[in-house]
């Protein structure tokens, strides 16, 4: 039977499923049917990744007690913190996180797959401890100590807090929790295609998601933040941005935080993360990478939005985490703390109805090629 190839899988469904719905000409995104707009303004990430998880808004009762269960599960042990000790201090972060998950599932009861209560309690330790691990590598690499979670401070309070040993002010743990909210899901996606393909061979959810952080990490992916930032670093100044984007153009270069396969218009991830930074440069000040921005998203949309390019959620989320005091190489990461949920929401569905990924190839080698001895090569 002849099949369609489409490369990169453009436009082919991988899967149902009722977690998230992108509409790319409109610039709509929703969770579970809600607009992320709404999300942004009224919830909370740890609300929003309760929402994904069990496909509806808790009630009271039932977002104190995820909050409970998270808050309570946000230490990591000591061997997971040696470890960290023991990984090179300029390796990347996300090379540390997936190794760090990659062991969490050597602690954690995770294989039996078919235990609906014990998924639950992974999802919880995966969406708690990923910040953890992650301040803690980023003061053990430049020779501190790793802080220890405070039960008192909320997930972003707390995660900023373990940064920097500062206990932050509201404006920035807010603006990290509207982050974390706009990160949280978004359709069959590059990472969470890849862990639907290792949740179908019932691999435990660690694997799950060390295997997506390492599809997260790539440029044309979640790193596109890291690149954004060293890219504005790079221009300096707006006077300098029509030259730059000229001659990566003429180079036929990719402009880092700009397209998506998806949307056809500004990402609405990008609209609202553009909002928080006026809001928060507002009360902290201004930053000279986000005048670089705005200049380079005008020139953009003059060269590019003839083919549909415009800012994606990568664009504006580095220059809000540089003024958060979060290092560059961290930005990824930022990324994965919040997407974790979307990923073990589409795990639990997934294995609902499991079938193991397995598709088709289009052969375009040879067939009875005859095997030359060694000697006459
Ligand atoms: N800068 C300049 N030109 C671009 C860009 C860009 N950022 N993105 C796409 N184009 C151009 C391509 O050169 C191509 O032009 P052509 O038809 O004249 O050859 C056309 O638009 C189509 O581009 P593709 O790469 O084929 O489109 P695709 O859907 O595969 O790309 C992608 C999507 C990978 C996101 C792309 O836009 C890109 O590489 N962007 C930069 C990296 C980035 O920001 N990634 C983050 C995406 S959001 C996320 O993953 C969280």
């Amino acid at each position: 039977m002849p099949h369609d190839f489409m490369p990169g899988l453009a436009g082919v469904p991988a899967a149902k499923s009722a977690i998230s719905d992108v509409d790319g000409e409109r610039g709509i995104l929703e969770y579970r049917g809600i607009r992320i707009e709404d999300l942004c303004a009224k919830s909370s990430f740890l609300e929003t990744a309760s929402l994904l998880l069990s496909g509806r808004l808790p009630t009271q009762h039932e977002l104190v007690h995820f909050v409970g269960d998270i808050t309570h599960h946000r230490r990591i042990k000591f061997k997971i913190v040696d470890l960290l000790k023991c990984l090179p201090e300029q390796g990347h972060p996300m090379d540390a996180l997936q190794a760090a998950v990659a062991a969490l599932g050597m602690f954690y009861p995770g294989r039996n797959v078919k235990d609906i209560d014990n998924n639950y309690w992974s999802a919880v330790r995966l969406i708690a401890k990923l910040p953890t691990i992650i301040a803690a590598h980023a003061r053990i690499r430049r020779g501190d100590d790793a802080i220890p979670p405070r039960d008192d401070l909320d997930f972003c309070q707390n995660f900023l807090y373990m940064l920097s040993d500062h206990v932050p002010e509201r404006i920035a743990s807010d603006t990290l929790d509207v982050c974390l909210v706009l990160h949280a899901e978004h359709t069959m996606n590059a990472s969470t295609f890849t862990g639907l393909v290792t949740a179908s061979t019932l691999a435990d959810p660690y694997t799950v998601v060390a295997s997506s952080i390492g599809t997260l990490k790539g440029p044309l992916h979640g790193g596109a933040n890291e690149e954004v930032v060293v890219m504005l670093r790079e221009i300096g100044t707006p006077g300098k941005v029509r030259p730059y984007i000229e001659n990566k153009l003429k180079a036929k270069q990719k402009l880092m935080g700009f397209g998506h396969r998806v949307y056809k218009v500004k990402d609405p991830r990008a609209v609202i993360l553009q909002g928080l930074c006026g809001r928060l440069f507002k009360e902290c000040g201004s930053s000279q990478l986000y005048d670089v921005a705005i200049e380079v998203e005008r020139v953009a949309a003059e060269l590019l939005g003839e083919k549909k390019i415009y800012p994606n959620v990568d664009f504006y989320s580095g220059i809000l985490y540089d003024k958060l005091g979060i290092e560059v190489d961290c930005f990824t990461p930022m990324f994965a703390i919040s997407r974790v949920a979307g990923w073990m929401a589409h795990w639990f569905e997934q294995l609902r109805e499991n079938k193991l990924f397995r598709p088709d190839q289009i052969y375009s080698g040879e067939h009875n090629r005859p095997y030359v001895p060694i000697e006459r090569r």
